[in-house]
């Protein structure tokens, strides 16, 4: 159990300093809203928690493998049919290819049921010469450039519920429904990779995996649900802690964030002392942490220690997002000196945070080499250290959209205006995602036929 003896409380971080909550213009409003979350039934359930936390402690030592992925900013506009069916399928199809590379189990854990909250660098911008609040995301405000819209509106957090709740009800229709099931023609639909080249890997390693599946059934497998089904886990950045608290509950005598299976710790927020420490700590739920450039080793030690200063595997993933240009000087310090404290943790690699740049024409976009290269590291610098890599987080979305650079449709910064969605940050379109996991994958077969690593 968490050594939550000191005084913690769902509500004990708001004695501390805070960063990156909103400016809510009526506080009577807010604990309005707020009153109307708490009332409503949790989202997931806590045994279904402890169930990720026992998979994560598997995927540290090398026994499975995060994949965590889904939009930047989820919208109000994406809770769909064809979008939440979209971003099932890619996470899907990446799932199979990386079990296909590691041989290990892939454990699935959608940025999406409440990835709604963004911190934001500027409290405020200004467009066509108007200063407004900054859009913090659709359970604060509108994206829509004028003051009104821009102001924070708490009745948007008991939206916020409602589309997460809608979210991953779909989301669990379709899994229990049959939609990951092997046999299932979704899996095997290519969707938009034109490429000859990778169409012909994919196709090869379908091929494969659908001979196998036939052997097996030929030995009377079928009836096992194995092929039928998977576990599919949602996560967002716990970051709105007024939202965060109302989905509180208590369990036994153990307290469980029930509105996500996981949740973590932006790169803004993540300060010794702070209220989002505070709050962390006390949860069960497994948490992450996400490791920028400006992380010291001695710090991240004691952020780890005071979150989980019981030790316990599987609860902390350290998230490194420091970027491809920096990530070989910065992330081995930080490998070494978690490992030196003796503290259990699972390592996943966020490539896309660090590899942010803005084009002449302003839009904010990656570079498909950039975020490559930033995943190869990791995995170098892991093993270099006589560790493994454990997951990997991404930024992605099902469609075709134009938002990175590279990959292969060979997107150019020309070619982003075409179909340029996202709310906040660029996400690896439907082709650049499945050609990562095709390289990830590589990777994975090299490590299991080195050995263990
Ligand atoms: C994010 O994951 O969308 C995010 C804001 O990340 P970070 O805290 O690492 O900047
Ligand atoms: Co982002």
């Amino acid at each position: 159990m968490s050594d939550t003896s000191t005084n913690w409380t769902p509500a004990s971080w708001r004695d501390r300093p805070i960063q990156q909550q909103p400016p809510w213009p009526d506080a009577g409003a807010l604990q309005t809203a707020l009153n109307e979350v708490r009332a409503l039934p949790p989202l997931v359930n806590h045994g279904e928690v402890d169930a990720l936390r026992t998979h994560l402690a598997e995927a540290a030592r090398g026994k499975a493998f995060l994949l965590q992925g889904g939009d930047c900013a989820e919208r109000f506009a994406d809770c769909t049919k064809s979008a939440i069916e979209a971003k099932l399928k890619i996470l899907l199809q990446m799932s199979l290819v990386l079990t296909w590379g590691a041989r290990i189990p892939v454990i699935r854990v959608g940025r999406m049921a409440g990835q709604f909250a963004k911190p934001r660098s500027s409290d405020t911008e200004t467009i066509d010469g108007t200063e407004m609040p900054s859009y913090r995301g659709d359970n604060v405000n509108a994206i829509t450039p004028d003051l009104a819209a821009r102001q924070p509106d708490p009745q948007r957090l008991v939206k916020a519920y409602h589309h997460s709740a809608a979210t991953l009800n779909y989301a669990r229709a379709l899994v229990d429904g049959g939609f990951a099931d092997l046999h299932h023609p979704q899996h095997w639909d290519l969707g938009f990779v034109r490429s000859q080249s990778h169409r012909a890997e994919y196709e090869d390693m379908v091929e494969r995996i659908r001979d196998a599946i036939d052997f097996l059934e030929s030995t009377g497998v079928r009836g096992t649900g194995a092929l039928r089904t998977v576990e599919l886990f949602s996560s967002h950045e716990g970051l709105l802690l007024d939202y965060e608290e109302a989905l509180t509950e208590k369990v036994g005598d153990r307290h469980y964030n029930l509105g996500a299976h996981f949740l973590w710790i932006g790169d803004r927020t993540r300060n010794l002392g702070d209220a989002h420490l505070e709050y962390f700590r006390g949860i069960e739920n497994p948490i992450g942490i996400k490791v920028g450039k400006q992380m010291q080793p001695k710090e991240l030690v004691e952020i780890i220690n005071a979150v989980e200063p019981a030790n316990r595997p599987g609860r902390i993933t350290l998230i490194s997002r420091i970027g491809a240009a920096d990530v070989r000087e910065a992330l081995p310090p930080l490998i070494a000196a978690v490992r030196e404290a003796g503290q259990n943790v699972a390592w996943s690699c966020d490539p896309m945070h660090g590899n942010t740049t803005t084009t002449d024409s302003g839009l904010k976009t990656r570079d498909y080499d950039s975020i490559l290269a930033e995943l190869e590291a990791a995995f170098e610098l892991h093993a270099e250290q006589s560790g493994q890599l454990a997951g990997v987080h991404f930024e992605l979305t099902g469609e075709d959209v134009t938002e990175c650079t590279g990959g292969p449709q060979e997107l150019s910064e020309a070619d982003l205006s075409r179909s340029y969605e996202t709310y906040c940050d660029p996400r690896l379109n439907y082709a650049q995602s499945l050609e990562l996991a095709l390289r990830i994958a590589q990777r994975l077969q090299t490590r299991r036929r080195n050995g263990s690593r």
